[in-house]
C-alpha cells in the first residue's frame, strides 16, 4: 500500500519577504504628544498562524486575506515551505498550495524560532499519518506546555514518543487516519484547542473536545475548516464537537482583526489622553477590556466596526488576567503601563503565565511605582513617568513599553524589536500618523 507520506523533492517558491536582520535596531520614542485620528487594525497574527498550519490538511490551495506582514507569519511561511508547500505572499493576501507535502518533519532551525510551529502536528498527522515536530520549549513568559496536546492526540488513535526533544507521531493501522475520540482537556488551552480541531476535522467519525478553549481565534479556526468542508459545530463554547469528512478543499477566508493590537492601540489613546478611532475591531473580542478601559474612565462609543475612545482622567482599578472570555494576558503588559499613570493604586494579577511580569522591572526604571508578590503586582499611579532607555522582554512587553514611552517625559528608548515586530505591523508608523514621535533607529536598510 501507498504511504500517505510521499517523498521527494519540495517545491521552495516561497515569495515571502525575507527575515531583517537585527542589529542594535530600537525606537525612540518622544513622549508628550497627543494623539489623534483613525488607527486601522491589521489581522489577528494568533489566528493567521493556525489558519496557515490548517493548508497542510488539503490538497487545494488555501487563500488567506488579511494576514499581518509580521516576522512570525514569514517564519510560518518558511516552515510550510520546507514541509513542501508552495507559499506566495502578495500584500495582505497568502496563497498556500499543499499539494506536494514531501516532508513531515519541520527542521528544527526553523521551529526553534517560532512556538505555533507546533500547530503543524494535528495536520500533518491527520494528513499524512505522521509527524516529527521539535517540542517547542518554553520561552520568555513561561514553560509552554504541550502536554494537552499530545494527549489528545493519543485520544484521536496516534501513537506518540518525546524522545531527544522531538515529538514523534503515528497513526498505526491501515489507511494510518485517526479516529475521533472523545477528549476532555485538563486545562481550556488554545493550543490545544486549534490543534485536536484540525487533526479531527480529517479522522474517522465523530470527535468532542470538552473543556476547550472559547477564544475568538478558535471560532475563526472552526469558520475556516468549515469554509473548507469540515464539520464542526460548537466553536466558542466549551464543547466542540467535529464530524470527520475524508478530504478537505480549496478556500477563500479573511482572518479577523487582531483584538490585541486593537486593545494595544485603546491603550496608546488612554495613556496619553487622547482620543482615537481604532478599526476594524469586533467588539465582543474586546469585551473585558472595553469594560476595564471604562471603569478608568475612558468613554468608548463603538460606530459599526470602529470603536471611538477619549480619555483624560486615569482611574485606578484591579484586574487578573484570565482565559475568555476574561481579561486576556497578552493586553496585560500594555495595561499595566497605563494604570503606572492612573490616580490611586492598582492591582494586576496574572494568572495564565508564570513568567509574565517582567516589564515591571523595566517600567520602574521609567518612575513607575509597582511592588510585586509573587504572580501579583501593586501599581501606584504616578503623575508622570521619565523616560529611559527601557528593554521588551516580550512581544507584550515591548508594546507596553512603546506605551509608556509615549506618555513619558522626554525620550524611551526601546529595545528587544525582534519581539515586538513579531506581532506589531509597523507600529510605529501606525502611532506616528496619528501624532506619536517614534523614530526606529539602527535598522539594516
Ligand atoms: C495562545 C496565544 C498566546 C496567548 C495564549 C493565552 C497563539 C499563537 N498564542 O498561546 O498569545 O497568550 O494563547 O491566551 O495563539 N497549558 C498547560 N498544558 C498544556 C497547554 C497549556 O498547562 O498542554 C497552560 C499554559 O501553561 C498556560 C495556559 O495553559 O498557563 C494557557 O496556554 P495556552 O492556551 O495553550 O496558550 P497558547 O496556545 O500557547
Amino acid at each position: 500500500m501507498r504511504s500517505r507520506f510521499m517523498t521527494g523533492t519540495a517545491p521552495m517558491t516561497l515569495s515571502v519577504a525575507p527575515r531583517k536582520q537585527l542589529l542594535d535596531t530600537r525606537l525612540e520614542v518622544s513622549g508628550g504628544q497627543r494623539l489623534a485620528g483613525e488607527l486601522r487594525v491589521s489581522g489577528a497574527k494568533n489566528s493567521a498562524l493556525v489558519l496557515m498550519a490548517a493548508c497542510l490538511l488539503t490538497r487545494d490551495t488555501l487563500r488567506l486575506r488579511n494576514v499581518p506582514p509580521l516576522t512570525d507569519i514569514t517564519a510560518m511561511g518558511e516552515i510550510l515551505a520546507a514541509l513542501g508547500v508552495r507559499v506566495t505572499r502578495s500584500g495582505d493576501t497568502i496563497d498556500l498550495d499543499g499539494e506536494s507535502i514531501t516532508r513531515a518533519a519541520p527542521p528544527y532551525e526553523l521551529v526553534n524560532s517560532l512556538r505555533a510551529s507546533f500547530f503543524c502536528i494535528g495536520p500533518l498527522l491527520a494528513r499524512m499519518g505522521t509527524a516529527q515536530v521539535p517540542l517547542p520549549g518554553g520561552c520568555q513568559i513561561g514553560s509552554r506546555p504541550v502536554v494537552e496536546h499530545v494527549k489528545g492526540l493519543k485520544a484521536l488513535g496516534a501513537q506518540v514518543t518525546i524522545e531527544h526533544g522531538v515529538v514523534t507521531a503515528s497513526v498505526p493501522g491501515r489507511g494510518h487516519r485517526l479516529t475521533g475520540g472523545h477528549i476532555h482537556l485538563d486545562c481550556p488551552s488554545v493550543g490545544a484547542t486549534e490543534t485536536l480541531m484540525m487533526a479531527a476535522a480529517l479522522a474517522d467519525g465523530e470527535t468532542i473536545i470538552d473543556n476547550a478553549a472559547l477564544e475568538p481565534e478558535v471560532i475563526d479556526l472552526a469558520g475556516l475548516l468549515t469554509a473548507m468542508g469540515a464539520r464542526v459545530q460548537g466553536a466558542g463554547t466549551p464543547t466542540i464537537t467535529i464530524d470527520g469528512v475524508q478530504e478537505l478543499h480549496a478556500a477563500d477566508y479573511a482572518v479577523i482583526p487582531d483584538r490585541i493590537e486593537a486593545g494595544t492601540f485603546l491603550l496608546a489613546a488612554a495613556i496619553t489622553r487622547s482620543s482615537l478611532t481604532v478599526g476594524p475591531v469586533i467588539p465582543e473580542h474586546l469585551g473585558a477590556v472595553l469594560t476595564k478601559l471604562e471603569e478608568a474612565g475612558c468613554l468608548l462609543h463603538q460606530d459599526g466596526t470602529d470603536l471611538h475612545i477619549s480619555a483624560s482622567e486615569i482611574r485606578a482599578l484591579d484586574l487578573r488576567t484570565m482565559p475568555f472570555p476574561g481579561f486576556p494576558t497578552d493586553l496585560q503588559a500594555p495595561f499595566m503601563s497605563l494604570l503606572a499613570t492612573a490616580n490611586g493604586t492598582s492591582l494586576v494579577v496574572e494568572n495564565i503565565f508564570e513568567n509574565r511580569l517582567q516589564h515591571v522591572a523595566e517600567l520602574q526604571r521609567m518612575g513607575a511605582s509597582i511592588r510585586m508578590q509573587g504572580n501579583t503586582a501593586c501599581i501606584e499611579g504616578v503623575a508622570r513617568l521619565s523616560g529611559a532607555p527601557v528593554h521588551g522582554t516580550d512581544l507584550r512587553a515591548s508594546a507596553a513599553m512603546v506605551l509608556a514611552g509615549l506618555a513619558a517625559e522626554g525620550v524611551t528608548t526601546v529595545r528587544g524589536l525582534e519581539f515586538l515586530d513579531r506581532g506589531y505591523a509597523h507600529l510605529e508608523d501606525k502611532l506616528n500618523a496619528v501624532g506619536a514621535r517614534i523614530r526606529r533607529l539602527g535598522d539594516p536598510a
